[in-house]
């Protein structure tokens, strides 16, 4: 039976969630920042699951109106400095990818403090993805290993990106099918699954639902059996 070791989401359709109920899109974050805390929660208790890699904001993202960018980054860090608690008393460990060095100089601080406390839970890893785009972490990695005489190998590139684990399974929530440069290089044999819900929506029960899904999918990994 398959398990779904690595959980990857892209957690689409907070700004629709809100405009469809007559609120400013951000109302949609911060409901989405509460689905977060559910759905780790969830993912905590359920043993098979390693590692949980949310994807919650890209290097696309600055682009965005100011005071929305400006919110999401009060957001977040509210969010961490909240959440360590859960953590530690979940045995979560809270690992960032992403090229954080474009925040705050606070945020930077409240991100790297919350790594560091959570760094001895062995529990569930959960990965937020920061100022993350796939096509950065695959530059900064070959950057990092580039040498004139020698061969880059797949090893050496998995070992310079951010984020080590292959993906298992990737949802999208909000309708789109589509990757938005999240986790290019890990999910090269991810199970895609594409749901309408949009975030602020998506519950412990739907996540259930796709666990159980699959289960059921034969990974043949290229190969035949
Ligand atoms: C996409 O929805 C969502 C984001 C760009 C940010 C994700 C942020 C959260 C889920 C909340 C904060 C997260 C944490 C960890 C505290 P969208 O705004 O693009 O929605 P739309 O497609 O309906 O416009």
């Amino acid at each position: 039976m398959n398990r779904a070791t690595h959980i990857a989401i892209i957690m689409d359709g907070n700004g629709r969630w809100a405009e469809l109920r007559g609120e400013k899109r951000v109302k949609g974050h911060e409901a989405g920042a509460k689905v977060v805390r559910s759905i780790t929660e969830y993912c905590a208790a359920h043993k098979e699951v390693q590692r949980l890699t949310l994807y919650a904001f890209s290097t696309e993202n600055w682009k965005r109106p100011k005071v929305e960018v400006e919110f999401l980054m009060k957001l977040l860090e509210k969010y961490l400095k909240s959440e360590l608690e859960n953590y530690l008393k979940n045995n979560i460990r809270f690992e960032p990818i992403g090229d954080i060095r474009a925040f705050s100089s606070s945020l930077q601080k409240t991100i790297k403090d919350v790594a560091e406390k959570s760094a001895h839970c062995d529990g569930l890893i959960q990965s937020l993805a920061l100022n993350y785009g796939a096509h950065d972490e695959m530059l900064r990695a070959i950057n990092k290993i580039k040498k004139a005489d020698e061969d880059i190998t797949e090893a050496m590139l998995y070992n310079a990106l951010d984020c080590k684990d292959s993906v298992d399974l990737l949802i999208r929530t909000g309708g789109d099918h589509r990757l938005s440069n999240f986790l290019l290089w890990q999910s090269a044999y991810a199970e895609l699954f594409f749901t309408d819900t949009l975030w602020p929506d998506f519950s412990v029960k739907e996540l259930e639902k796709m666990l159980n899904n699959f289960t059921k999918i034969e990974r043949k990994f290229g190969g035949l059996k």
